[in-house]
């Protein structure tokens, strides 16, 4: 676990608090806060600089392309072009929510955004901090907030301020802030929903699920296989230090996480007891952290059956269960 400057940490957020937060993007500096997804790492969109260091921060490859967060639907039409109706209904349905679009960027949306392809991923999040921050942001002229997960590249996206610090307080600079909003509520990053084509595809499983996209666009979308062109989608990727191993039964001295239905053999260590599925998705990450602090070699995982949200808990598990490359 890594010291930070209690200048670096706020707990306590005000108003005031977030107007000083969004200055300190606005000067280019990184500002790491929650949404209901997981915490964001967030820099200025605009500002070169301060996104390359968001990459330094997190130890992640250029290339690969950032979700900028925008205060309301508002920043589409600044942020992206030839925007298809389906994807307009998807925004006025489920934002501020757990979605990103993938649309054809504008001029703004520059290749340290996009990576240099020729689209870019949008999201409002649905986390009064967030939004507050994403407010004042653009009352001083901001346009969006590029913000990866706040983990170091390759781990676990981190659900709690405390797994923020943990993870990258080290790298950060005095300058530089985490803001701390509680637990996020959802646990598993965004859906990412590719709106390039004449239908939707889902490039990433999370809470907004095909049945939604369905209800929203009357439009269906099927053939999540190939979800492969995102950093998400790297094989061993969501990964903690202890090895995963999906639906076995745990022995003695492993970790344990499955539904509250199932009940831990002796000498297992528990790690999480879900009775629903939403309580799966926010508790399974800080769970598979807290096997890694008690330096577990193993944790079992009893994977939900099932669409929707069970289908994102799954996608992660899979490659949390792959061998580092
Ligand atoms: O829930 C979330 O989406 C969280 C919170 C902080 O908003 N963010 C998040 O960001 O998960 P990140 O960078 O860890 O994962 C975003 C994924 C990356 O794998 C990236 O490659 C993909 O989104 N992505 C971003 N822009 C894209 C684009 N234009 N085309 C395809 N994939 C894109
Ligand atoms: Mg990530």
């Amino acid at each position: 676990m890594s010291g930070f400057s209690s200048s670096q940490f706020l707990s306590n957020c005000s108003s005031d608090t977030l107007a000083v937060a969004a200055l300190r993007l606005k000067n280019g500096g990184l500002v790491a806060f929650p949404t209901e997804t997981v915490y964001g790492l967030g820099a200025d969109a605009t500002n070169n600089e301060a996104v390359s260091r968001i990459y330094q921060v997190k130890g992640r490859p250029s290339e690969h392309p950032l979700i900028v967060h925008i205060a309301s639907i508002d920043g589409l039409g600044i942020w992206a072009r030839d925007i298809p109706e389906y994807a307009i209904a998807l925004a006025r349905d489920y934002w501020p929510g757990p979605m990103t679009l993938v649309l054809l960027r504008s001029e703004i949306a520059k290749d340290f955004i996009t990576g240099g392809q020729d689209t870019v991923g949008l999201r409002v999040p649905a986390h009064a901090l967030a939004l507050g921050l994403l407010n004042e942001f653009a009352k001083l002229g901001g346009l969006g907030v590029a913000a990866p997960s706040a983990n170091r590249f390759g781990q676990i996206s981190p659900t709690t301020a405390q797994a923020v610090s943990e993870e990258i307080a080290e790298f950060l600079s005095a300058t530089d802030l985490i803001l701390d909003g509680g637990p996020a509520l959802v646990g598993v990053e965004s859906t990412i929903i590719d709106c390039t084509g004449l239908t939707p595809r889902i490039l990433r499983p999370g809470a907004i699920t095909e049945e939604m996209i369905f209800d929203s666009t009357g439009i269906a979308v099927s053939d999540q296989g190939d979800a492969i062109r995102v950093s998400g989608s790297l094989e061993s990727h969501y990964s903690p230090r202890a090895r995963v191993v999906l639906n076995a039964i745990p022995e003695s001295g492993e970790g344990y996480i499955a539904f509250s239905t199932l009940t831990t053999p002796a000498g297992v260590e528990r790690l999480a007891s879900p009775s629903t599925i939403e309580e799966f998705a926010r508790d399974l990450y800080s769970a598979l952290r807290a096997g890694d602090v008690l330096g577990l070699p193993t944790i079992v995982v009893v994977a939900p059956e099932g669409g929707g949200l069970a289908l994102a808990i799954r996608d992660r598990l899979l490659r949390a269960s792959h061998e580092p490359n």
